[in-house]
């Protein structure tokens, strides 16, 4: 694999998504793959952050924020996830693959590499638009330029990156081979719901790549709707020593009952 490619992620607006990417980092590791990590961080996130995630090999990129163009943002946690557009800057890398801070690898994907730029899956609500949790990007500053040059006048339809960049890129009109297939990127609830259920487990867990934990995040709340045990079990193996067999239990507990509710609803 050339050595000007990395898998790069993002932290911006404090360190509140550190858990996601020690988690990520870790499940990339166990992957085998020997491509380089570059966690793009912004001035707000604080040393000690810094200093864990370097201790697990991710090489620390600082960027410039970008603010969202809407003051209206629909969340809040989507006020600074348009610093993601920063990937285009790392022109020292001819090919990077972005992966969200809330998502884990479950195998290797090193392939993706030979993919082109854009490459990405479709979206879980909009399967004509792709999310940007998981993206093959050539970076090219030209290119940021002009993104931001158009920031003002391109609607986004969620208020976030992937609204923004569905409007500049036109994914659905392209090549298949821009069009991941989604497995590459596939929502924690529909992989709560493939793992409950007997006929789709069998067929379907085995080729699943990346869970994107997008909304409901592991770390942070307790699963309403499917289950976490599985990102769990990667974090509990970066901090074995936070182990509490009280946490695991809970974790256990919300994927189990969602898999009663679903081996109920489908006999
Ligand atoms: C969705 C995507 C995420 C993106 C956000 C804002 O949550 O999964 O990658 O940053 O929308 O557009
Ligand atoms: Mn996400």
């Amino acid at each position: 694999m050339d050595a000007r490619t990395a898998y790069v992620s993002m932290i911006c607006g404090g360190d509140a998504y550190v858990p996601g990417l020690e988690t990520l980092g870790r499940s990339l590791l166990e992957t085998g793959t020997r491509i380089p990590r570059v966690a793009l961080v912004t001035r707000d996130v604080s040393p000690g952050a810094r200093a864990k995630l370097g201790a697990q090999g991710w090489r620390l990129r600082e960027v410039e924020p970008i603010g969202n163009p809407r003051g209206d943002v629909l969340l809040p946690r989507f006020a600074n996830v348009f610093t993601k557009l920063r990937v285009w800057e790392l022109d020292d890398y001819d090919k990077v693959v972005f992966l969200d801070a809330d998502t884990i690898v479950l195998q290797n994907i090193d392939e993706l590499f030979d993919r082109p730029s854009l490459a990405a899956a479709p979206d879980f609500l909009l399967p004509d638009r792709f999310n940007s949790g998981v993206m093959v990007v050539e970076p090219a500053s030209a290119v940021l330029a002009k993104m931001l040059a158009r920031l003002p006048e391109l609607m986004s339809y969620d208020g976030g990156d992937q609204g923004f960049l569905n409007e500049f890129f036109d994914w659905y009109a392209s090549p298949p081979e821009h069009r991941l297939p989604a497995a590459y990127n596939t929502h924690q609830f529909i992989f709560q719901f493939i793992a409950a259920h007997h006929l789709l487990r069998e067929r379907l867990l085995g080729g699943i790549k990346i869970v994107h934990y997008t909304v409901q995040k592991p770390w942070r709340e307790v699963a309403i709707v499917g289950g976490s045990q599985l990102w769990w079990d990667v974090y509990d193996r970066v901090h074995p020593e936070q182990l509490a067999a009280w946490r695991r239990q809970l974790h256990a507990l919300e994927d189990w009952s969602f898999n009663r509710v679903v081996s109920v609803l489908t006999g």
